[in-house]
């Protein structure tokens, strides 16, 4: 293919706007698919990404369109996730096109997340293409959401191109703005191979298997490519494009965007933002890879049997191969054996490896709550990061405790702007910024992260009836005053359970806690004394009392399936428990911090 007739583009969209139903619509549109594929959306490959309707990794598609001018081209769509964890991914995906386009659907409007991914094309010098989708509906106001993306967005937009994903109205308008709008891609043919990873996954039967985008050169099936930051060398097995199936085409020209397989057996051989090169005639240098993205939220995952341990970190290796922001570390818990210290973008992306790992890879899991990393001075002037409660010092060793703040961008309709504020202070946050855009209000506070990352986004949503957007990027460390609150069962501290609170919030989530903790902990054949801790000063205690009649007994001789039902029940709840001394907890209890406040 010429190199003038490739476009490649992502699309940037809020979850629920569209992404996915528009992007069947155009592999359709290029007939990537015959109708009884379509049947499922196609792009979110994984289970899970199908089951909560999000999309959580980069993949691409290659599509063939016959344009107005006559000319044929090659699109090659890359993918994007949509939450605000996955940010990050983004960018990735970004590094791999010339333009992108801008979802919104045309009854609800701009919201922030969309928003913060534009800014990173915009600023990326991608030409960002803005469609109003969903313009089937009849409350559809695309004049109006047009203008709120020239006001909030600041791209132009008055002559955008309106379609309905779900109706197929427009889709030949959305090819043709791609073929006219987005650039072709740049970059020498002539000039040293030089390819961009922009994923990567392990394939079972095809070892690490990478995405990349040819950025100068060509890469060739035979050839032997050198891995840049590793200077390893592999000889090329196979190269393709997804289409969406995989075809193998045994080239990739500059400018094109597809997968390269080279035997690579060991995980981390294939590092993603790496450079590809040939191993004659080497590229001087590598190419701009994507910015690090750190952890802000970490949690110990215990396996319920110490024999899935090998397996676990397998699992692990595996899953942060093409996940450079999931961290892990062995952790020996006192109360949960040997697990791992695992560090995530936030809630969202702690949820989704923990129910890979135990649908993909079979591993029973306890998680114990999550905690954001404070930074610890101590008396004797040290400075340490503390991403673990049980890590924090002393009370006497400690001179200053910081805590991360974040800046947070909320995007919401006037009528819900009082719960809005109602919601961040009492989330302890301060308000930076307010403007108004139309019946949108534009407000940004500063907020600990602590009580971001928890369950600030589900109370956002609720109280503003699901209407309010938000993103938050992490702004500096500020003094807070920390404590660490120790949970005791039956008098023995369990590690696995203390937290790092606020200490005006510390006697209440205390209580809270215990309390939770007492609905959760079944009764057993005695008392369990259940205590909160500062120091050695108990803030709370509650009592789960102990089992008087079998619980089976009230509808023996009647009901047999109701009875059948309980003792099923028991036994799925069994799964999940681990054995503290002689009291059985269930993983619930270990994150029942989360269910409070
Ligand atoms: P994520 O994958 O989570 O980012 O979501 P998404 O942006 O891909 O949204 P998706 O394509 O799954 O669409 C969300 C909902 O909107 C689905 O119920 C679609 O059927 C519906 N939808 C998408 N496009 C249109 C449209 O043009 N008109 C109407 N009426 N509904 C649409």
């Amino acid at each position: 293919f010429k190199q003038s007739n490739i476009r490649n583009f992502s699309i940037i969209a809020h979850i629920d706007h569209g992404k996915s139903t528009l992007s069947d619509r155009l592999i359709q549109h290029c007939g990537g698919l015959a109708d009884r594929e379509m049947a499922e959306q196609v792009l979110d490959s994984m289970d899970l990404e199908r089951e909560r309707g999000i999309t959580i990794k980069a993949q691409s598609v290659t599509l063939y369109y016959n344009a107005a001018d006559g000319e044929s081209y090659q699109l090659n769509f890359i993918d994007t996730p949509g939450h605000v964890d996955f940010s990050y991914e983004v960018s990735r995906s970004l590094a791999g096109c010339e333009g992108a386009l801008l979802v919104v659907d045309a009854a609800q409007g701009v919201e922030a997340q969309t928003l913060a991914n534009c800014y990173t094309a915009i600023e990326m010098d991608l030409e960002v293409v803005p469609v109003l989708n969903k313009i089937d509906l009849p409350q559809a106001d695309p004049m109006r959401v047009a203008e709120e993306i020239e006001d909030i967005v600041g791209i132009e937009a008055v002559d955008a191109v309106q379609c309905s994903a779900k109706t197929g109205i427009g889709i030949d308008d959305v090819l043709e703005r791609i073929v006219r709008q987005i650039p072709p891609p740049g970059g020498d043919a002539e000039a040293p191979l030089q390819a961009l990873i922009i994923d990567s996954w392990f394939d079972n039967y095809q070892g690490v298997v990478s995405l990349v985008r040819v950025k100068n050169g060509i890469l060739r099936a035979g050839d032997k490519m050198k891995v840049m930051s590793t200077g390893q060398v592999h000889q090329i097995d196979k190269v393709g494009f997804f289409s969406p199936k995989a075809t193998e085409t045994g080239i990739l020209r500059t400018g094109e965007v597809g997968y390269v397989i080279a035997g690579i057996k060991d995980i981390l051989g294939a590092p993603v933002g790496d450079t590809l090169t040939l191993a004659k005639n080497s590229a001087v240098g590598a190419l701009p890879g994507f910015k690090k993205v750190k952890p802000q939220v970490y949690a110990g995952m215990f396996p319920i049997s110490s024999e899935d341990y090998e397996n676990f970190r397998d699992a692990l290796g595996k899953l942060s191969l093409n996940d450079a922001s999931l961290f892990y570390e062995p952790e020996n818990s006192s109360a949960l054996g040997f697990g791992f210290r695992c560090g995530f973008l936030g809630m969202l992306h702690m949820e989704i490896i923990q129910e890979r790992l135990e649908r993909e890879y079979d591993i029973d899991l306890i998680t114990t709550a999550p905690t954001v990393v404070y930074k610890v001075l101590r008396t004797d002037g040290k400075e340490v990061s503390v991403d673990n409660p049980v890590n924090l010092p002393p009370v006497n060793d400690i001179d200053v405790i910081y805590e991360p703040i974040v800046e947070a961008h909320i995007l919401v309709p006037q009528e819900f702007l009082g719960n809005v504020i109602t919601l961040c202070v009492d989330k302890r946050g301060v308000q930076t910024s307010m403007n108004y855009h139309g019946k949108q209000v534009a407000v940004t506070y500063e907020l600990p992260m602590a009580e971001v990352v928890m369950d600030f986004f589900d109370r956002l949503k609720s109280t503003s009836r699901g209407y309010a957007s938000l993103d938050y990027q992490f702004k500096r460390f500020q003094e807070a005053d920390m404590v660490r609150v120790d949970i005791l069962i039956n008098n023995e501290r369990v590690d696995a359970l203390a937290l790092i609170t606020h200490r005006e919030h510390s006697q209440t989530r205390g209580r809270q806690v215990v309390d939770k903790m007492r609905e959760l902990i079944p009764r057993q054949m005695f008392d369990i004394a259940i205590q909160a801790t500062i120091g050695n000063h108990v803030i709370a205690r509650s009592t789960v009392k102990q089992l008087r009649k079998n619980v089976t007994a009230k509808c023996y001789g009647g009901d047999v399936s109701r009875k059948k039902k309980l003792l099923q029940k028991q036994k799925e709840g069994k799964k999940r428990m681990k054995q503290l001394g002689n009291v059985e907890v269930p993983q619930e209890a270990f994150l029942a911090v989360l269910k409070v406040g």
